[in-house]
Protein backbone atom coordinates (compact mmCIF):
# COMPACT_ATOMS: atom_id res chain seq x y z
CA UNK A 1 0.00 0.00 0.00
CA UNK A 2 1.31 3.43 -0.87
CA UNK A 3 2.41 5.62 2.15
CA UNK A 4 1.41 8.59 1.06
CA UNK A 5 -1.27 9.03 -1.54
CA UNK A 6 -2.91 12.10 -3.34
CA UNK A 7 -6.34 12.10 -5.68
CA UNK A 8 -7.57 14.27 -7.79
CA UNK A 9 -6.32 17.09 -6.13
CA UNK A 10 -7.63 20.29 -7.26
CA UNK A 11 -6.59 23.83 -5.68
CA UNK A 12 -8.70 26.99 -7.24
CA UNK A 13 -7.07 30.10 -5.88
CA UNK A 14 -8.57 33.62 -5.64
CA UNK A 15 -6.94 37.21 -6.12
CA UNK A 16 -8.62 39.80 -6.42
CA UNK A 17 -12.10 38.74 -7.32
CA UNK A 18 -9.79 36.52 -10.40
CA UNK A 19 -10.24 32.80 -10.13
CA UNK A 20 -7.06 30.91 -10.89
CA UNK A 21 -6.66 27.22 -11.46
CA UNK A 22 -3.42 26.19 -10.49
CA UNK A 23 -3.72 22.11 -9.81
CA UNK A 24 -6.30 20.12 -11.48
CA UNK A 25 -6.68 16.36 -11.11
CA UNK A 26 -3.46 15.90 -9.45
CA UNK A 27 -3.00 12.16 -8.30
CA UNK A 28 0.28 10.55 -7.38
CA UNK A 29 1.29 8.67 -4.85
CA UNK A 30 4.59 7.68 -2.67
CA UNK A 31 5.81 4.23 -0.75
CA UNK A 32 7.26 4.12 1.97
CA UNK A 33 11.02 3.98 2.22
CA UNK A 34 10.99 5.66 -1.32
CA UNK A 35 12.07 8.58 -2.67
CA UNK A 36 10.12 10.67 -5.20
CA UNK A 37 10.64 13.90 -7.09
CA UNK A 38 8.14 16.41 -8.61
CA UNK A 39 9.39 17.68 -11.52
CA UNK A 40 7.62 21.01 -13.51
CA UNK A 41 7.87 24.38 -14.90
CA UNK A 42 8.22 27.31 -12.35
CA UNK A 43 4.46 28.09 -11.22
CA UNK A 44 2.98 24.83 -11.66
CA UNK A 45 2.19 24.33 -8.34
CA UNK A 46 4.66 22.08 -6.59
CA UNK A 47 5.23 24.32 -3.53
CA UNK A 48 1.39 24.28 -3.53
CA UNK A 49 1.46 21.08 -2.97
CA UNK A 50 3.94 21.29 -0.14
CA UNK A 51 1.91 23.99 1.83
CA UNK A 52 -1.25 21.39 1.11
CA UNK A 53 1.25 18.20 2.81
CA UNK A 54 1.73 20.37 5.98
CA UNK A 55 -1.78 21.38 6.56
CA UNK A 56 -1.23 25.22 5.42
CA UNK A 57 -3.45 24.93 2.62
CA UNK A 58 -6.61 22.79 1.90
CA UNK A 59 -7.39 21.26 -1.93
CA UNK A 60 -10.51 22.70 -3.24
CA UNK A 61 -11.30 18.85 -4.34
CA UNK A 62 -9.39 15.36 -3.82
CA UNK A 63 -8.00 13.63 -0.88
CA UNK A 64 -4.56 13.13 0.60
CA UNK A 65 -4.02 10.02 2.62
CA UNK A 66 -1.07 9.18 4.92
CA UNK A 67 -0.90 5.00 5.77
CA UNK A 68 -4.67 5.05 4.10
CA UNK A 69 -5.79 7.77 6.56
CA UNK A 70 -6.98 11.41 5.75
CA UNK A 71 -3.97 13.60 6.50
CA UNK A 72 -5.72 15.29 9.36
CA UNK A 73 -6.28 12.24 11.22
CA UNK A 74 -3.00 10.74 10.12
CA UNK A 75 -1.25 13.20 12.48
CA UNK A 76 2.01 12.15 10.50
CA UNK A 77 5.02 13.61 11.83
CA UNK A 78 6.39 15.46 8.63
CA UNK A 79 9.51 18.06 8.17
CA UNK A 80 10.42 20.38 5.44
CA UNK A 81 13.74 21.77 3.89
CA UNK A 82 13.26 24.92 1.79
CA UNK A 83 15.11 26.45 -0.81
CA UNK A 84 16.07 28.78 1.34
CA UNK A 85 16.90 27.69 5.25
CA UNK A 86 14.23 29.00 7.15
CA UNK A 87 16.92 29.58 10.38
CA UNK A 88 15.75 31.80 12.80
CA UNK A 89 18.38 34.21 13.28
CA UNK A 90 18.44 35.61 17.21
CA UNK A 91 18.93 31.36 18.07
CA UNK A 92 22.20 29.57 17.38
CA UNK A 93 22.90 26.71 15.48
CA UNK A 94 22.14 24.39 18.70
CA UNK A 95 19.00 26.06 19.50
CA UNK A 96 17.60 26.42 15.86
CA UNK A 97 17.64 22.64 15.45
CA UNK A 98 16.69 22.22 19.64
CA UNK A 99 13.31 24.22 18.75
CA UNK A 100 12.22 21.39 16.53
CA UNK A 101 12.38 19.11 19.14
CA UNK A 102 11.04 20.74 22.09
CA UNK A 103 6.97 20.08 21.20
CA UNK A 104 7.94 16.74 21.15
CA UNK A 105 9.51 16.38 24.48
CA UNK A 106 10.47 17.79 27.69
CA UNK A 107 13.74 15.31 28.07
CA UNK A 108 16.13 18.61 28.01
CA UNK A 109 19.26 16.23 27.83
CA UNK A 110 17.38 14.18 25.10
CA UNK A 111 17.01 17.15 23.04
CA UNK A 112 20.59 18.85 23.09
CA UNK A 113 21.65 15.10 22.66
CA UNK A 114 20.20 14.25 20.03
CA UNK A 115 20.22 18.07 18.37
CA UNK A 116 23.87 17.49 18.91
CA UNK A 117 23.69 14.34 17.24
CA UNK A 118 21.77 15.07 14.33
CA UNK A 119 24.36 18.70 13.68
CA UNK A 120 27.55 16.36 14.02
CA UNK A 121 25.99 14.15 10.59
CA UNK A 122 25.82 17.19 8.78
CA UNK A 123 28.99 18.24 9.51
CA UNK A 124 28.79 21.24 11.05
CA UNK A 125 29.90 20.06 14.53
CA UNK A 126 31.94 22.98 16.49
CA UNK A 127 29.69 25.51 15.02
CA UNK A 128 26.89 24.87 17.68
CA UNK A 129 27.43 28.35 18.96
CA UNK A 130 27.09 30.26 15.64
CA UNK A 131 24.80 32.51 14.49
CA UNK A 132 22.77 32.41 11.19
CA UNK A 133 24.53 35.10 9.99
CA UNK A 134 27.97 33.77 10.51
CA UNK A 135 27.36 30.52 8.43
CA UNK A 136 27.78 30.01 4.26
CA UNK A 137 24.60 29.11 2.46
CA UNK A 138 25.70 25.47 2.09
CA UNK A 139 26.71 25.36 6.05
CA UNK A 140 22.82 27.18 6.59
CA UNK A 141 21.35 24.42 4.48
CA UNK A 142 22.43 21.88 6.68
CA UNK A 143 21.15 23.39 10.23
CA UNK A 144 17.87 23.12 8.23
CA UNK A 145 18.63 19.14 7.33
CA UNK A 146 19.48 18.72 10.88
CA UNK A 147 16.66 20.48 12.31
CA UNK A 148 14.48 18.40 9.35
CA UNK A 149 15.96 14.78 10.68
CA UNK A 150 16.10 15.69 14.41
CA UNK A 151 12.47 14.73 14.44
CA UNK A 152 12.85 11.53 13.11
CA UNK A 153 10.01 12.12 10.85
CA UNK A 154 7.74 9.64 9.16
CA UNK A 155 8.32 11.80 5.91
CA UNK A 156 10.74 14.43 4.77
CA UNK A 157 9.51 17.34 2.31
CA UNK A 158 12.30 19.14 0.29
CA UNK A 159 11.23 22.00 -1.70
CA UNK A 160 14.15 22.73 -4.27
CA UNK A 161 16.67 22.47 -1.31
CA UNK A 162 19.81 22.48 -3.53
CA UNK A 163 18.92 25.33 -5.95
CA UNK A 164 20.43 28.29 -3.91
CA UNK A 165 23.79 26.62 -3.28
CA UNK A 166 26.82 26.73 -5.84
CA UNK A 167 27.39 23.51 -7.76
CA UNK A 168 29.42 22.14 -5.67
CA UNK A 169 27.48 22.53 -2.56
CA UNK A 170 24.59 21.04 -4.24
CA UNK A 171 26.20 17.74 -4.91
CA UNK A 172 27.84 17.28 -1.81
CA UNK A 173 24.75 17.69 0.11
CA UNK A 174 22.63 15.76 -2.31
CA UNK A 175 25.59 12.35 -1.88
CA UNK A 176 25.34 13.51 2.00
CA UNK A 177 21.50 12.99 1.69
CA UNK A 178 21.12 9.97 -0.70
CA UNK A 179 23.69 8.34 2.16
CA UNK A 180 21.38 9.16 5.01
CA UNK A 181 18.56 7.92 3.53
CA UNK A 182 20.24 5.01 2.52
CA UNK A 183 21.59 3.81 5.97
CA UNK A 184 19.04 1.36 7.69
CA UNK A 185 19.14 3.14 11.36
CA UNK A 186 18.34 6.74 10.09
CA UNK A 187 15.21 8.23 9.40
CA UNK A 188 13.91 9.66 7.01
CA UNK A 189 12.30 6.88 4.87
CA UNK A 190 10.41 8.05 2.54
CA UNK A 191 11.06 11.29 0.99
CA UNK A 192 9.12 12.98 -1.55
CA UNK A 193 11.37 16.34 -3.32
CA UNK A 194 10.08 19.15 -5.42
CA UNK A 195 12.75 20.84 -8.18
CA UNK A 196 12.80 22.24 -11.51
CA UNK A 197 16.53 20.00 -11.91
CA UNK A 198 16.11 17.44 -14.45
CA UNK A 199 19.64 15.75 -13.40
CA UNK A 200 18.85 15.93 -9.88
CA UNK A 201 15.86 14.50 -10.01
CA UNK A 202 17.22 11.21 -12.01
CA UNK A 203 20.49 11.08 -9.96
CA UNK A 204 18.25 10.79 -6.70
CA UNK A 205 14.84 9.98 -6.97
CA UNK A 206 12.70 6.17 -7.37
CA UNK A 207 10.17 7.93 -9.46
CA UNK A 208 9.98 11.28 -10.91
CA UNK A 209 6.41 12.88 -10.71
CA UNK A 210 6.19 15.24 -14.29
CA UNK A 211 4.17 18.23 -14.05
CA UNK A 212 2.54 20.62 -16.86
CA UNK A 213 2.38 24.20 -17.21
CA UNK A 214 -0.34 25.92 -14.84
CA UNK A 215 -3.71 24.72 -14.59
CA UNK A 216 -1.19 21.81 -13.67
CA UNK A 217 -1.76 18.24 -13.95
CA UNK A 218 0.41 15.13 -14.03
CA UNK A 219 2.01 14.50 -17.44
CA UNK A 220 3.05 11.34 -16.64
CA UNK A 221 5.49 9.24 -14.29
CA UNK A 222 8.73 7.85 -14.84
CA UNK A 223 10.15 5.20 -12.49
CA UNK A 224 14.05 5.05 -12.30
CA UNK A 225 15.69 1.64 -11.46
CA UNK A 226 19.53 2.65 -12.14
CA UNK A 227 21.41 1.16 -9.40
CA UNK A 228 22.93 3.20 -6.75
CA UNK A 229 25.18 5.50 -6.15
CA UNK A 230 24.29 6.66 -9.61
CA UNK A 231 26.66 7.64 -12.05
CA UNK A 232 25.74 10.78 -13.82
CA UNK A 233 27.48 10.40 -16.62
CA UNK A 234 26.97 7.20 -17.81
CA UNK A 235 24.51 6.71 -20.87
CA UNK A 236 21.46 5.01 -18.56
CA UNK A 237 22.00 7.96 -16.91
CA UNK A 238 21.30 10.41 -19.90
CA UNK A 239 18.85 7.80 -20.97
CA UNK A 240 16.48 8.55 -18.57
CA UNK A 241 17.06 12.17 -18.41
CA UNK A 242 16.14 12.47 -21.73
CA UNK A 243 12.79 10.58 -20.90
CA UNK A 244 12.15 13.30 -18.39
CA UNK A 245 12.77 15.77 -20.78
CA UNK A 246 10.90 14.63 -23.68
CA UNK A 247 7.50 14.04 -21.26
CA UNK A 248 8.20 17.63 -19.95
CA UNK A 249 8.80 19.20 -23.42
CA UNK A 250 5.14 17.10 -24.31
CA UNK A 251 3.20 19.75 -22.86
N1 LIG B 1 -1.90 32.07 -1.84
C1 LIG B 1 -2.01 32.21 -3.16
N2 LIG B 1 -2.95 33.01 -3.71
C2 LIG B 1 -3.10 33.14 -5.04
N3 LIG B 1 -2.33 32.47 -5.94
C3 LIG B 1 -1.38 31.66 -5.47
C4 LIG B 1 -1.15 31.47 -4.07
N4 LIG B 1 -0.12 30.59 -3.90
C5 LIG B 1 0.27 30.26 -5.13
N5 LIG B 1 -0.46 30.88 -6.09
C6 LIG B 1 -0.33 30.70 -7.54
O1 LIG B 1 -0.38 29.29 -7.80
C7 LIG B 1 0.54 28.93 -8.82
C8 LIG B 1 1.45 27.83 -8.31
O2 LIG B 1 2.35 28.36 -7.34
P1 LIG B 1 3.52 27.49 -6.67
O3 LIG B 1 4.26 28.39 -5.75
O4 LIG B 1 2.94 26.27 -6.11
O5 LIG B 1 4.41 27.13 -7.94
P2 LIG B 1 5.81 26.34 -8.03
O6 LIG B 1 5.61 25.22 -8.97
O7 LIG B 1 6.28 26.02 -6.66
O8 LIG B 1 6.76 27.41 -8.72
P3 LIG B 1 8.35 27.67 -8.53
O9 LIG B 1 9.04 26.59 -9.31
O10 LIG B 1 8.55 29.01 -9.15
O11 LIG B 1 8.65 27.64 -7.07
C9 LIG B 1 1.26 30.22 -9.22
O12 LIG B 1 0.65 30.69 -10.40
C10 LIG B 1 1.01 31.16 -8.07
O13 LIG B 1 0.94 32.48 -8.51
MG1 LIG C 1 7.96 26.62 -5.53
Amino acid sequence: MAFLDLRDIGVEFESNGKKLQALSNISFSVDTNQFVSIIGPSGSGKSTIIKILLELLRPSTGTVTIGGKPLGEANPKISVVFQNAALFPWLDVLKNVEIALEPLTKDEKYIKETSEKFIKIVGIDGFEEAYPRELSGGMKQRVSIARALATGPDLLLLDEPFAALDVFTAQALREELLDLWESPTFPPNTILMVTHNVDEAVQMSDKIVVMSHRPSRVLGEVKIELPRPRNTRSEEFYAVVDGVVKLMSSD
